[in-house]
């Protein structure tokens, strides 16, 4: 049996240790790839429908309503052919104290029974705040092991940290 790192990250305008800089590699995109390059895993990232703005506050403002709303944003695409998968790299970011709303579709419109989901996210400060149980109460039949929070500002240099956690 295999894994596969599934992950939402953004590019365009992000915080970073108090100041607004431009990546064009998300942070959990970086975690992810190395999470892939250490494990062999195969890689998915979400593409909702509508991204989030490029510009900071926007993005802020608009992932906050997705929040409010509780809303499930539609997804381009659901990973494929997860049964040939028993260990699932699940990142994120941290939005507001859990997941971005696209992760909670993901998890509720695919079938995680049985499975081995092995949080990460990164973040400016809150670590994984409540997601790791959102991801329990949205999989009850998935195993859900230990959560790694990434410093986003740090990513580049967490493999160490990654590599222990795997
Ligand atoms: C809409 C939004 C909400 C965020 N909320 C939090 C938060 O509640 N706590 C936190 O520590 N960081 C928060 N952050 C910072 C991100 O978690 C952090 O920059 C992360 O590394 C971004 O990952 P990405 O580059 O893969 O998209 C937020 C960022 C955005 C854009």
């Amino acid at each position: 049996m295999s894994a596969i790192v599934i992950y939402f990250s953004r590019t365009g305008e992000n915080y970073v240790n108090g100041t607004i800089k431009r990546l064009s590699v998300g942070n959990t995109e970086t975690a992810a790839r190395i999470i892939a390059e250490l494990t062999g895993a195969d890689t998915f990232k979400l593409e909702p429908v509508t991204a989030y703005s490029d510009n900071y506050s926007e993005c802020i403002e608009e992932a906050k309503q997705d929040q409010r709303r509780n809303a499930r944003p539609a997804l381009q695409a659901l990973p494929a052919g997860l049964e040939r998968y028993d260990t699932i790299y699940l990142g994120y970011p941290n939005y507001w104290g859990t997941m971005p709303m696209a992760m909670f579709t993901l998890l509720e419109q695919c079938n995680f029974d049985g499975k081995t989901i092995k949080p990460f996210c990164t973040h400016e400060g809150s670590g994984l705040g409540r997601s790791v149980e959102d991801i329990k109460k949205l999989c009850p039949r998935a195993k859900v092991a230990d959560g790694l929070a990434i410093r986003g500002a740090n990513v580049a240099n967490a493999r160490q940290q990654i590599e222990n956690w795997i």
